[in-house]
């Protein structure tokens, strides 16, 4: 590379034009997936804390996956919020349950839509944990089953992907095998692999109401200040038959992505959680920043570490916006 004065990196940068032209990392909607809250009854609310996202009703299904298809979206991913809650988490894997039904209604909306569950129990437990409690400790291997019940469901109900959060060791082999003896082997499994103890989930525990009741989740998410045992935790999840994997959150978590994308090359989904949505929106209602540039910045920032899919609160906005700055220019 030839040195100042012949070298001038501010050429490239002199009109919008040129600097289009040189664009490396780009959004499109058809990377950007759009997290729902789906409750079994009741009206739509807003939830606390995250402004312009809301709790629905199933009612509300087939004009969301309207919209969806409409912005063509990359998908959509559910999160059910139950009337009833018990220590096994059995409102989970019922067949009629809310996330079974918010699933059922967005495909018979949209044959096309691509939708996503997320299959976990903590929405589901009395105790908000994310598996089922055994002399006072989330019990890995008896939490397996349950959550393999939890992803055939949802996939009969017509879930294309299902997408275990959980962080219970060997959850994706148990899902894998349950989805083929049940002739769902074409059913999609994104994982969260890579999903950190994180202080950003805030406001995800009001709007899906599953905080846990005692103690937190560090026993069985992982610890912030590892990288390493992320890449373990991605590795096992490929070898166990993921499809797409995840990691989450997505700012705090670049490097992540980055060495992830590199070594492995499989489909890589980053979740810009709750948190980051709303401090950046929180920001620009404040007048701090301009919450637009910043949205676009941090996703952005995602596809350049690596990620293939994003999954955002602010899919449906951004997409609205990346659709009419492409019909101005
Ligand atoms: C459920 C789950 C959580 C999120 C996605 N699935 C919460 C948690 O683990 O506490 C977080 C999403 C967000 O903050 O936007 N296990």
């Amino acid at each position: 590379m030839s040195r100042f004065p012949a070298t001038r990196m501010r050429r490239l940068r002199r009109s919008p034009a040129l600097r289009r032209l040189v664009q490396q990392a780009r959004l499109h909607p058809s990377q950007l997936v759009w997290p729902l809250f789906f409750t079994q009854s009741g009206t739509r609310q807003p939830v606390d804390g995250m402004p312009g996202v809301h709790q629905h009703p199933v009612s509300d299904a087939a004009d969301i996956a309207q919209r969806a298809v409409g912005l063509g979206l990359g998908g959509v991913l559910v999160f059910g919020i139950p009337d009833r809650k018990d220590e096994v988490g059995s409102a989970a894997y019922d067949e009629d349950g809310i996330s079974q039904e918010a699933v059922r209604a967005l495909r018979a909306a949209a044959s096309h839509l691509v939708v996503i569950a997320d299959t976990c129990l903590c929405a589901y437990t009395d105790h908000g944990h994310c598996g089922v409690i055994k002399d006072g400790r989330v019990h890995n291997d008896a939490t397996l089953d349950l959550l393999a019940r939890t992803a055939v469901s949802q996939a009969r109900a017509g879930a294309d992907i299902v997408a275990p959060s959980d962080m219970m060791d060997g959850r994706v082999a148990a899902i894998r095998a349950a989805l083929d003896s049940a002739d769902l082997s074409d059913t999609v499994v994104m994982a969260y692999s890579a999903k950190y103890a994180s202080a950003f989930y805030g406001p995800f525990r009001s709007a899906a109401d599953s905080a846990p009741q005692f103690g937190d989740r560090r026993g069985y998410q992982m610890d912030p200040a590892n990288s390493d045992e992320a890449l373990r935790e991605i590795a096992l999840d490929v070898e166990e038959g993921a499809d797409i994997i995840m990691v989450k959150p997505g700012l705090p978590s670049l490097d992540i992505i980055q060495r992830a994308k590199q070594r492995f090359g499989v489909p890589l989904a980053a979740y810009q959680v709750s948190g980051e949505y709303s401090a950046i929106i929180l920001a620009g209602e404040h007048g701090v920043m301009d919450s637009t540039r910043a949205m676009d910045e941090s996703l952005v920032a995602l596809r350049r570490a690596g990620a293939d899919v994003i999954i955002t609160y602010a899919a449906a906005e951004v997409a609205e916006r990346l659709i009419g700055s492409a019909s101005e220019s």
